[in-house]
């Protein structure tokens, strides 16, 4: 569906996010023809750069990251005439009398602030001053939203100094994810779930993010921060509120919002024994955490696991466990449910327990499948075994499969069109940190020393323990 023509202005526009993100995505997006003639983006960024250089070093990243639709050459010189530059001081005069001129006031106007979040206030504020915002824009920030409640209640005063909630559009990338949205048309788009989605049926739920990546190259922020603050606080919480929401009356922006919310703040304090938090050793084939981090003396986790629950009518006394960490045996995020078992077995002699488990695979290799239990083929007798039934998406949406769009050049078409449902609102962040810090205070009052875990394994010994000793264990890492 194409959008209205627009102007978006990314602050940080020289910046490694819009060079291998952003406007990879946004080229993608013109090349499926969803940007409309007229619809203009300008980099805005300190480099004393003009537009022809800005256009090289775009041209140079769309090769290096823009996978093989970079290859179309006609269409990505024609996109390029829609870019323009303008070297700006966020924090003095610079710049900004051009910028106004070149920005129009009749199309959808969007500002990325790809930047610190130190110069956010810098940037509304001259916006404003300068006469180049009006009460139609849209800004777009990124996380990390702050790094506890504090700093992020003042990013968010600061923002609403010049900017109404509803212009603000709050980052978090799993959310722009295909399979992350397919979870709440699992859930609400099918009859057979949602009856079972509850302490009545559901055991316990799972979510792991694992990746192999190391920190190397970003330690610096990395270390101040830790898989905590990283993944925890927003990306796994808001796949932990979407699996775990009350159905919203509609799939409108607040409906959603609200529903969320509502889970995060019915999030318990987790216990410290219920936190593990690890950090990766040295391998054969990489450096330890502290070299990556380049501090030998980090206590920073690279890996946590923790288990949690959710105080509501729905989900009394079912734990959710979440782990996610970095140089692990496998890049895999997957959901699963397990179900609770038969409360009476009418097959005698079967001692096995056998569950229903729903594994819902977000990346890679989307899909979901479910556990089911059935009759051993063959003259044995009644012996029952399990099976899952697969649904890998790929394989089941065939040649109807449609182009996936990346995570970011969905959620900046969201911004044009002012969807705000795939983002977070102010309250929303808040909340997450406000359930955060006390997590994090604990550990660092107890001055505790994350677990080593060998780079290439599931993480530390201790995240199995957690699992094992309620009797139930994580699923594979794959
Ligand atoms: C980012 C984190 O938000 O998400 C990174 O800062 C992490 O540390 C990344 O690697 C994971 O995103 P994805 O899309 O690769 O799962």
């Amino acid at each position: 569906i194409p959008v209205d023509p627009f102007d978006l202005v990314i602050f940080g526009g020289t910046g490694d996010l819009a060079r291998r993100k952003i406007l990879p995505g946004l080229f993608r997006r013109y090349r499926s023809g969803q940007m409309p003639d007229g619809s203009r983006i300008i980099g805005a960024a300190r480099s004393d750069l003009d537009g022809a250089g800005y256009r090289k070093m775009i041209a140079d990243a769309i090769a290096e990251f823009g996978g093989d639709e970079a290859g179309d050459q006609d269409c990505l010189s024609k996109f390029l005439t829609c870019l323009d530059y303008v070297p700006i001081d966020a924090k003095g005069t610079g710049g900004w009398s051009e910028l106004a001129q070149l920005v129009r006031k009749d199309v959808v106007q969007a500002f990325y602030f790809s930047v610190a979040p130190s110069l956010f206030g810098d940037l509304a504020e001259r916006l404003h001053t300068n006469g180049i915002a009006s009460a139609n824009s849209r800004i777009v920030v990124e996380k990390p939203f702050g790094r506890d409640l504090e700093s992020a209640r003042a990013l968010n005063r600061t923002l609403a100094t010049h900017f109404d909630e509803s212009q603000i559009y709050r980052i978090d990338h799993y959310l722009g994810k295909e399979t992350v949205q397919n979870l709440m048309a699992v859930r609400f788009g099918n009859v057979l779930f949602e009856p079972l989605w509850n302490n009545h049926y559901v055991d316990h739920i799972q979510i792991t993010v694992a990746e192999t990546v190391s920190v190397a190259g970003r330690g610096a922020y990395y270390d101040r921060s830790g898989a905590m603050r990283d993944m925890v606080q927003n990306h796994l919480m808001q796949l932990l509120c979407l699996i775990a929401m009350e159905p919203p009356s509609q799939f409108g922006a607040d409906a959603v919002r609200d529903e969320k919310l509502k889970v995060i703040r019915a999030l318990q304090p987790v216990d410290a024994h219920h936190i593990v938090r690890g950090q990766y050793d040295a391998g054969p084939d990489g450096k330890s955490y502290r070299e990556d981090a380049e501090n030998p003396r980090s206590f920073t986790e690279s890996f946590i696991a923790m288990k949690c629950h959710i105080a509501n009518w729905r989900w009394a006394d079912v734990p959710f466990y979440l782990r996610t960490g970095k140089r692990l045996k496998a890049r895999s995020s997957e959901i699963t449910v397990v179900f609770k078992d038969l409360g009476h077995s009418i097959f005698e002699g079967d001692e096995a327990r056998h569950r229903n488990i729903l594994s819902i695979r977000l990346q890679p290799n989307e899909g979901m499948d479910l556990q089911v239990t059935i009759k051993e083929p063959g003259p044995g007798g009644m012996r029952l075994i399990d099976v899952p039934l697969d649904m890998t998406f790929a394989d089941a949406l065939g040649d109807k499969e449609v182009e996936v769009a990346d995570a970011y050049e969905r959620l900046i078409m969201d911004v044009i069109r002012g969807n705000q449902t795939l983002f977070m609102r102010g309250d929303e962040v808040e909340a997450a940190w406000r359930w955060t810090d006390p997590l994090i205070e604990g550990w660092e009052a107890r001055n505790d020393v994350p677990k080593l875990y060998d780079a290439g394994s599931a993480g530390p010994e201790d995240a199995m323990m957690l699992m094992h000793r309620d009797n139930r264990r994580w699923r594979d890492i794959k």
